[in-house]
């Protein structure tokens, strides 16, 4: 295995790419991960009217930034991949994000490899983008498939519905450090709740496509462990960054103390 780009006490961060990494990790509790988007979404951040501003159009240079997601889409090969590793590694939850257009193809990998499927989930993205365009409705959440190896579950949702209502990373400064310096980045809070809910103290969870290291942030803030990937140097970098200013969490705390879930439903 090649050295951490970071670690320490519960996170241990690799810069590298998830087709080689991953197949050198022996085993996990949980798999939650974020991967690019299918081809249709990132296509569709080119529309006629992104094309305009990005010739200096009416909403100017910040929403350009957002154009450009700097990553390629999520391909069939990866999507399996991914799929199979997740099945492979994981005695837990395997918890995928996706366009809701491509969640029932996460759900048919992750099937294939043995996984039960549990259930799709969304994330209601409050605060999110409108339709400039107008002629017709905005997209308003994401989806996560849920699934499980075979046998026993059990969650700490209680009754809970699988539905996340946090607001989007704005790009700008927030006191919870979950300030944007990914043009995808999860909000710490959706991350925490998730962890919180899904996963025991203690345990370890990997992220193969981290981004700027929310997984292994909220992680490391309630006591669990992540093994995180990421091939872009500049985000491992923020998430570095990210991790260190993070203080390690040695005891058993609940997700209420840690983070602002003022927001949550
Ligand atoms: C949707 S973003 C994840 C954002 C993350 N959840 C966050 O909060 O910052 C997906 C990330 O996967 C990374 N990625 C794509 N393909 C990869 C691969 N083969 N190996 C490792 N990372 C990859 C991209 O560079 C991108 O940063």
């Amino acid at each position: 295995m090649t050295a951490p780009y970071y670690s320490d006490e519960l996170v241990t961060l690799y810069l590298g790419d998830a087709l080689d990494l991953l197949p050198t990790i022996e085993h996990v509790d949980h798999f939650i991960a974020d991967p690019p988007y299918s081809e249709h979404v990132h296509g569709a951040a080119r529309s006629r009217v992104m094309r305009d501003n990005d010739r200096g159009g009416k909403y100017g240079a910040d929403f350009r930034r957002n154009v450009d997601l700097g990553f390629t889409h999520l391909t069939d090969e990866f999507r399996a991949f991914l799929a199979a590793e997740a099945a492979r590694v994981t005695s837990r939850w395997v918890i995928v994000f996706s366009d809701t257009e491509g969640a029932h193809l996460w759900a048919e990998a992750l099937e294939d490899n043995g996984l039960d499927y549990v259930r799709t989930g969304a994330w209601i993205k409050r605060g999110s983008t409108p339709q400039f365009s107008g002629d017709r409705p905005a997209t308003g959440f994401e989806s996560l498939t849920i699934c499980h190896p075979t046998g026993r579950k059990r969650w700490n949702g209680g009754g809970a519905h699988a539905v996340w209502d946090v607001p989007i990373v704005l790009n700008r400064a927030r006191a919870d450090k979950s300030e944007r310096v990914h043009p995808t980045q999860k909000p710490l809070a959706l991350m925490g709740s998730l962890i919180n809910q899904f996963t025991d103290f203690g345990e370890t969870i990997l992220d193969p496509v981290a981004g700027s290291g929310t997984t292994g942030v909220a992680a490391k803030r309630l006591g669990r462990k992540a093994i995180l990937i990421e091939r872009d140097e500049k985000h491992c970098e923020a998430a570095a960054h990210r991790l260190e200013s993070e203080q390690t969490q040695l005891v058993p705390v609940t997700a209420q103390e840690r983070f602002d879930f003022g927001a949550l439903a």
